[in-house]
């Protein structure tokens, strides 16, 4: 399996754990970290994680674009990046004991017409060699809301499958090209379609019209509810238990990059993503899971989908 990434606005994300968030003072950090960040990037990092080979492009600026090459490099991932003016954007957390994260995420570059077409024509370069395209997160400014949409066309064309996993005007303009998979979230299903979720029900109802509107499989990740599939193969829902959360930051990231190693369809791709999913929120931070974090037999996969059962956490 080769897994090609798309990650159009990277970033370097530095952690700080400080004993007590006080707003005003001067913190001393008792603990901090760098990371390569970005939602692609994450999707690499799970694809490696689990054996198989990854290509992760991006644009990347300055020294903080630097740092992130040779962050992921170190992680054994080969990174195609394209060279951009303006520098990568550094994103800062501060983690405090109770594990309660504040971030602060920096917009990033602005992207010329000349660096958008460069990072498109890098996906297309390295489409070929691609069982999947993993295209995640949100466009930097200066790529309009049809990027995605180009890109989708471009890959298809390349012969390439393309899985989608972003929000917004640029989600729905995508949508025309036929993306083989989107990941939405309960929030972005809801925000596709514009209405609110309060069962699964209505997650499967939202999860069919964005299939009308252009999505080949749809992944819906429904936080601690598990994950649904409507596709071609069928509608499937999957869950598994999970006796502590440490962070769910990345967790969809991961069902993702399980979902598609394990070939982007049918319910034993399903089961993958939840057993991905699950594995990703036990463990700190945005780490990824290894074959050894995952327990696939704590899955359960079901074609009887519970369509009445209420959301935990209804999406409006
Ligand atoms: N609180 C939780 N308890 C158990 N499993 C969870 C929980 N939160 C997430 N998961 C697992 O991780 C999967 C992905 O989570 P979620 O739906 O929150 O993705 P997401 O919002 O796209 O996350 P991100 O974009 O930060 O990676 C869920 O479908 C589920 O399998
Ligand atoms: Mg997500």
């Amino acid at each position: 399996m080769n897994i090609l990434t798309v990650t159009p606005n990277p970033s370097l994300d530095r952690t700080y754990e400080v004993p007590d968030l006080a707003r005003g003072e001067v913190l001393r950090a008792t603990g901090e970290r760098v990371d390569p960040g970005g939602k692609g990037v994450n999707v690499s990092r799970a694809v490696a994680a689990a054996g198989h080979h990854t290509v992760a492009v991006m644009p990347l600026g300055g020294a903080p674009g630097a740092l992130v090459a040779e962050l992921l490099a170190g992680q054994g991932i080969d990174v195609a990046p394209v060279p951009v003016a303006g520098p990568t954007r550094s994103n800062i957390a501060v983690a405090e004991p109770d594990g309660t994260l504040t971030k602060i995420n920096a917009p990033g570059p602005q992207l010329s017409a000349a660096e958008s077409e460069l990072l498109l024509d890098t996906v297309t370069e390295h489409s070929g060699r691609a069982d999947w395209i993993a295209c995640c997160g949100s466009l930097p400014r200066g790529l309009t809301p049809q990027w995605y949409a180009d890109l989708v066309a471009r890959a298809h064309a390349a012969g390439a499958k393309v899985a989608l996993d972003t929000s917004g005007p640029s989600l729905i303009a995508a949508l025309r090209e036929r993306p083989d998979v989107v990941k939405p979230n309960a929030e972005e299903l809801a925000q596709a379609v514009g209405r609110p979720l309060a069962t699964i029900g209505d997650a499967v109802k939202a999860a069919e019209e964005v299939r009308e509107l252009g999505a080949g499989t749809v992944l819906a990740s429904l936080g601690a509810d598990g994950q649904l599939l409507v596709g071609a193969s069928g509608t499937y829902f999957a869950s598994a238990p999970v006796a502590l959360v440490r962070s769910n930051v990345g967790a969809g990231d991961a069902s993702l990059a399980g979902f598609l190693a394990a070939g982007g369809e049918g319910p034993g791709a399903l089961a993958a993503a939840v057993a991905h999913g699950a594995a990703a929120v036990q463990l700190p931070g945005s780490v990824m899971p290894t074959p050894a974090d995952l327990d696939p037999a704590a899955v359960t996969v079901t074609d009887a989908v519970p369509l009445d059962r209420p959301l935990t956490e209804p999406a409006s």
